[in-house]
């Protein structure tokens, strides 16, 4: 077991290999955990970045923190317990992997050493890869459990055997050298990325989501600002059980390239906040890594067609990764969110494995998000203008992974949870939960010594109020050497005692969970 500072215990272990093996269902007491709460909250990361394959060690060490082969984790919670169960996740890009010795296909930093460079008669092989290590996000699409990244393809899961069972497909879809492609995709172009949170409308089964596409060929896009790359905008429905077809709403052509993590949905809007473009990569060993740069297009509004309604640029230029949420108002759109002054998608030590480890590295980086509020006019006086105004927060403390009770996604609230790392605004793992109140202003948190948690997911209890419920959360108990599965009443962020779980493993790094009820649908 790796072991860190005397100061930051095991700190490492969030960049240290899993277990090798799988873990089976392992059922924990938890004799207070609220009874209604019945389900599966499953999160996943990377979680070997040794060797191609679980429990090797190869001659290609990764260096970026998301570079790692994936394993997925849930956690079943009902009858006064918590069972955990964990699997290697079986991607395409993981068996080439095993099959070549490297992890192919775009990465986030070359591998140390490089890989090795292609044969003559198929020079461009790492690019010709479905990239498809979809530990990022969770949704559920007709009962099927459906694993997410920043990619155009979809993966679906098995809930009670954790086996990867295929690409979720399309009956929209048309072949490419990195899988399958919307046939509606622009002619010339490649569909470079998606977004790793596709959100619907409130009470709504339609989600909207959104795919880049950059002009293949870089010399027909010498001339700037010729528009030549798109971002397209489409929907699909989340209670199709069967196949579907992806419904196009809108290429938004641009001269460079946007790269979307998240965005905003409300009852009649759709509020991309364009301020990242992604370039073209390096095809003989692609890497995401100094390709993603700020870039400010501005924020898109659409209407529920795609059409623009307005586009909004006066405001400080920023960048951001996650939205918190968004929903309308009397005059306009309201969209809450972490603005970074550039991109985090750079070499620091919160992406590289290498300066996670450094702590005077770690400690320095300014890649620190600042919580805003982002009110946009689109009636009245102001019509057209913005006002931004900086949530209260520690200044040099950093909060990301946003969740809050999804009763209120689109919806005026006053709730979200989120992890915070410097939380004593000097060292990187200092860590906290916070719980911020955007309706006063105000944040309580949970913290711990040598604590280190992953995202925070609030769990309805069924109460009426919107924080009648519990957060629960992976956790790095650095003084153990594991993972904790931590709960805490959502309303005074205090552990709840008989509702945690001492793993008797650590779990690296994670990223965005979700919960599943017992029912199958996921409690939208
Ligand atoms: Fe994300």
């Amino acid at each position: 077991m790796a072991s860190g500072s005397t100061a930051e215990p095991n700190f490492d272990l969030f960049v240290t290999n899993a277990d090798a093996e799988n873990h089976a269902r392992t059922c924990y007491d938890t004799p207070h955990m609220p009874s209604n709460i019945q389900g599966t909250y499953i999160v996943s990361g990377p979680a070997w970045w040794t060797g191609p394959s679980p429990g090797t060690t190869g001659d290609y060490q990764m260096q970026g923190i998301f570079d790692g082969l994936a394993k997925a984790n849930t956690f079943v919670i009902g009858n006064k317990k918590v069972c955990h169960a964990s699997k290697w996740m079986n991607t395409s890009i993981a068996r080439k992997a095993e099959e070549i010795g490297h992890i192919p296909g775009m990465l986030f930093e070359e591998s140390v050493p490089p890989r090795p460079s292609c044969p003559m008669k198929n020079k461009f092989c790492e690019s010709n890869v479905m990239v498809d290590n979809n530990w990022v996000n969770v949704i559920e699409i007709g009962g099927r459990v459906v694993m997410l990244s920043d990619t155009p393809h979809m993966l679906v899961m098995d809930l009670d055997t954790l086996d990867v069972t295929g690409n979720l497909v399309w009956s929209d879809d048309k072949p490419s050298g990195t899988g399958p492609n919307p046939d509606w995709a622009s002619p010339l172009h490649a569909v470079a990325s998606g977004s790793a949170h596709p959100i619907p409308f409130h009470n709504s089964n339609t989600y909207v989501d959104v795919v880049t596409e950059v002009m293949e060929g870089p010399g027909l896009c010498l001339f700037p600002p010729v528009d030549c790359h798109f971002l397209a905008v489409y929907t699909f429905e989340s209670d199709v059980s069967g196949m579907q077809s992806r419904k196009h709403l809108r290429s938004l052509p641009f001269s460079s390239a946007p790269y979307l993590h998240s965005f905003g949905v409300t009852d009649n809007y759709i509020v991309l906040p364009l301020n990242q473009k992604i370039g073209v990569p390096n095809l003989f060993k692609p890497t995401l890594l100094g390709l993603i740069k700020k870039h400010w297009f501005g924020i898109y509004v659409l209407d529920k067609q795609g059409q623009t309604v307005e586009v909004f640029a006066d405001m400080d230029e920023f960048v951001h990764v996650h939205v918190i949420n968004s929903y309308e108002d009397d005059t306009g759109v309201v969209i809450d969110l972490g603005a970074y002054p550039d991109t985090p998608f750079a070499k620091t030590g919160a992406m590289d494995i290498k300066m996670f480890k450094n702590k005077g590295q770690r400690d320095s980086n300014p890649g620190r998000a600042t919580l805003q509020r982002i009110k946009l006019h689109l009636t009245g006086p102001l019509k057209g203008q913005s006002e931004v105004t900086k949530f209260a927060g520690a200044a040099a403390a950093h909060a990301d992974f946003y969740r809050m009770n999804p009763e209120y996604y689109g919806r005026s609230y006053c709730y979200f949870y989120a992890t915070e790392w410097w939380h004593d605004e000097s060292n990187y793992a200092s860590m906290a939960i916070i719980k911020h109140n955007t309706c006063d202003d105000t944040q309580t948190y949970w913290t711990k010594t040598n604590f280190y948690p992953g995202e925070a997911f609030f769990l309805s209890n069924g109460g009426d109020l919107e924080d009648d419920g519990v957060v629960v959360f992976v956790a790095i108990d650095g003084e153990r050497g594991a993972s904790s599965f931590i709960t805490l009443d959502a309303k005074t962020m205090t552990e709840i005692d008989g509702a945690s779980v001492q793993l008797p493993f650590h779990i690296p790094f994670t990223a965005h969970g979700e919960f599943i009820t017992d029912h199958g649908a996921i409690t939208v």
